[in-house]
């Protein structure tokens, strides 16, 4: 595995790849890697034959007071996770490679409707700081596809809508979320949880796939089962910020005839502020 910290060593790896004509595979990361983003990588190495993956905390993708100073950084153990797995580049820049002229830029790219709902409503600058971010990554590795989990599946909708309209010739592909045996996705974030909140966090999956049985039952309740939804986060312990149920396609809110459906859920427990969706398909 060869590690590059500057975009310049970077372009040097990838315009040789280029020249050699292999596919590129990428996997951006804020690192503290978990089973989740090793799941990534072996689809990436099945699916091109080189791969990358970017470690990068993005300021930008933070609101004030959320946990940017306290993102953990463990760059030794992800390295020694990532070269296990079998992968060819790891990218590691620092905040001067990526943000050369400091962070108050002007140029920011905007996903502006799909990026105001859900996470958007409560993290007001968040995908268009993930949008940036993504953006100046996929520039640089010029990567054939690029992977990601659907647990961010707002991010993913995000992206996939960001390189469409900017004619980005890359494919990115959504996959299926990681979760620890008793339901709860895989997060970086989950290291926040204290024992008593980690036992209960798995919740959240639980109200998830309640409400999806009762939406296959009654697809025309969705009003009611996102209160319930609410309600049971609630008395569990949770601060719940949605529970909506939404059009899988692009997150719009579902008409009479939409059949395709996502539940998605965001809910703070203790410092931990947690994510979760799930895909259900309903008769009408
Ligand atoms: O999902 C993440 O880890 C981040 O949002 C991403 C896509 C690496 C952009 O910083």
């Amino acid at each position: 595995m060869n590690t590059v910290f500057d975009l310049q060593s970077l372009r040097w790896a990838i315009a040789e790849w280029k020249h050699q004509g292999v596919s590129i595979a990428f996997v951006p990361t804020m690192g503290n890697l978990h089973a989740g983003h090793l799941s990534l990588l072996k689809e990436a190495k099945r699916l091109a034959d080189r791969t990358v993956v970017s470690i990068f905390v993005n300021p930008i993708q933070f609101g004030k007071g959320e946990d940017y100073e306290g993102y953990p950084s463990t760059l030794e153990a992800d390295s020694r996770k990532l070269q296990a797995g079998g992968l060819d580049l790891l990218f590691a820049p620092d905040l001067k490679q990526l943000y050369p002229a400091g962070m108050d830029v002007d140029t920011r790219v905007t996903v502006p409707q799909l990026s105001n709902i859900l996470c958007g409503k409560f993290r007001p600058e968040h995908f268009t700081g993930v949008a940036t971010v993504v953006c100046k990554l996929l520039i640089n590795v010029q990567p054939d596809i690029a992977l990601f989990g659907e647990k961010d599946y707002q991010q993913l909708l995000v992206i996939k809508k960001m390189t469409m309209d900017l004619c980005m010739p890359i494919e990115i592909i959504g996959l299926p979320i990681h979760r620890e045996a008793d339901g709860l996705a895989m997060s970086s974030r989950n290291g926040y949880l204290n024992r008593q909140e980690r036992v209960i966090a798995p919740f959240i999956y639980q109200a998830l796939q309640q409400a999806a049985e009762r939406l296959q039952q009654n697809p025309a309740d969705i009003a009611k089962i996102e209160a319930q939804g609410m309600q049971a986060l609630e008395a569990k312990g949770f601060r719940p910020e949605y529970f909506s149920v939404r059009r899988t396609e692009d997150l719009a809110e579902p008409g009479p005839d939409d059949t395709q459906l996502s539940i998605l859920a965001a809910a703070w427990l203790g410092s931990a502020r947690l994510i979760d969706n799930i895909q259900v398909n309903v008769s009408r």
